[in-house]
């Protein structure tokens, strides 16, 4: 069967007016395999490996407000070989996924409540949510490992078929963050956790065979709000950004962000296997930064590009209930205004020079992975829909010559984040594509769509049209065919 549905999960989700439960991001509840679809182009044939994204994608009834981060984890999953795709979606069977579908309602409330709601004791950092594995998904060792944002489980599929495989035997009981980083040169995996204790942060390395090798605490002065971290060559990037839970209103358990403007930023790097005393911490200007995009090392400076957010803390949308219009606000890329920012480190003299590299507001930013905390030219990165967390375009930035071009992706057309695919046998750091669901919410359709990194501007070289337009979500990654099936080959 080209098509296949393979489940329909139990619901309980009424129809609402809910900004973030309609539209582009009315959740599915169908799973499916395809492996054959309408392609409007050609399927290239120089490409092998998964496109995989995480969505959030809610299936209960929510307790109290509904936040679009707190949606039950779906992966989509696009697979290429030989000029063939196919595409797979399946829900990520978390401990509170499986505990929801058995009482058949939600159980746990999620981040836009007060504590106490919760049915059962929560997770993460914020202590009272589910480990909805929704937020983050990356390929380390032949398999793919989801994330959520305020920490969790590490929850493991097969990148082909989707198969779930459980959770990571090494996840500290502080959890894993979103945004483990993977050295495709070492086959190494990085990452951090962050908590409402002493040392309130740490970073560790998973070996290229999945075993955890390192964990240090890279204490902070309380509790915080990191959300990504960074890493070159030798070294590791952690922050302390000023944006962050109110002390004050913690003390009684109320978790309100707030972002302190008259407090620097602070970046710790440390060698990568290097532990809390050898953390070197700098000084830069207040912001709060979503996510970065690369770093790399030239003479005794460490460069990292990321987004610089002009307004961490937005006023709320205007025209709609308060709470609604900062809720829409905090997730917008146009109302936080991040820009394409870059910071030097000298690890000698200990100075930072900050340099703005554009001034359009963007985010979700990707690069060919096989340069990874290496010295990379080309950077991708999206912009948003005015007022919305979901993306209308695409811009390559060239580093070097500080030259852009951009693929606006149409009139109601959404894309996800776009992960840079290398070609077989690719010699230039731009021979390849850029990999993207789209949803076109004028046809109520999906697609996955190919674009020639080398000249965006002429827009998808493919389109394959999938079997049901599918739900918004966050983070996306590509990941090589031949190291996948490698692993799995030696059985692991
Ligand atoms: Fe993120």
């Amino acid at each position: 069967m080209p098509i296949t549905h393979e489940n329909k999960v139990k619901h309980t989700l009424k129809p609402s007016h809910h900004p973030y439960l309609n539209g582009a991001w009315t959740p599915n509840f169908t799973e499916y395999t395809a492996t054959e679809m309408e392609v409007i182009g050609e399927i290239p044939n120089d490409i092998d490996g998964v496109y995989v994204r995480n969505t959030e994608n809610p299936v209960q009834e929510p307790i109290g407000n509904y936040h679009p981060f707190d949606g039950d984890g779906m992966i989509h999953s696009m697979s290429f070989r030989d000029g063939k795709a196919e595409y797979r979606n399946r829900f990520v069977r978390t401990k509170a996924f499986v505990a929801e579908q058995q009482a058949g309602e939600a159980l746990w409330a999620g981040i836009a409540n007060g504590v106490g709601m919760s049915k059962r004791k929560g997770v993460g950092a914020q202590g009272h949510l589910k480990d909805a594995s929704s937020t983050d998904v990356v390929v380390h060792a032949g398999k793919i490992m989801s994330t959520f944002w305020q920490c969790g489980d590490g929850y493991q599929l097969d990148p082909y078929t989707l198969e779930q495989q459980g959770t990571v035997g090494w996840a500290p009981l502080d959890g894993i963050s979103a945004h483990p980083k993977v050295d495709e040169t070492t086959g190494e995996m990085l990452f951090f956790n962050y908590c409402k204790h002493p040392p309130y942060q740490h970073y560790g390395v998973i070996d290229k065979d999945g075993k955890l090798v390192h964990y240090t605490p890279v204490p902070l002065p309380g509790p915080r709000l990191p959300h990504d971290m960074a890493f070159s060559e030798n070294y590791s990037i952690l922050v302390d950004l000023p944006l962050f839970w109110d002390p004050e209103l913690l003390k009684e358990d109320k978790h309100h962000a707030r972002f302190y403007p008259d407090v620097p930023t602070r970046f710790g790097i440390l060698p990568r296997f290097g532990s809390e005393k050898d953390v070197q911490w700098f000084e830069a200007a207040p912001t709060y930064v979503l996510h970065w995009m690369n770093a790399y090392e030239e003479g005794d400076e460490i460069i990292l590009d990321g987004y610089f957010q002009d307004k961490p803390d937005p006023e709320p949308i205007e025209g709609l209930p308060r709470m609604v219009g900062k809720m829409m606000a905090n997730i917008s890329i146009d109302c936080f205004q991040s820009k394409l920012h870059r910071w030097r480190f000298n690890l000698k003299t200990g100075a930072v020079i900050e340099e703005r590299l554009d001034d359009r507001p963007l985010e979700f930013g990707t690069f060919n992975q096989q340069y990874a905390g290496r010295k990379s030219r080309y950077v991708y990165s999206v912009w948003g829909e005015p007022n919305w967390f979901l993306f209308s375009g695409m811009v390559k930035h060239d580093l070097e010559t500080g030259e852009s071009w951009s693929l606006p992706f149409g009139e109601q057309r959404f894309g996800s984040e776009a992960p840079f695919v290398p070609r077989i046998n690719a010699v230039d750091e731009d021979d390849g594509y850029l990999v993207s669901f789209i949803t076109d919410m004028k046809t109520d359709t999906s697609e996955c769509v190919l674009i020639d990194a080398k000249d965006i501007e002429a827009g998808p070289v493919c389109r394959i049209m999938l079997p049901h337009r599918i739900c918004s979500g966050t983070h996306a990654t590509w990941a090589d065919g031949p190291t996948i099936r490698a692993f799995q080959e030696k059985g692991e």
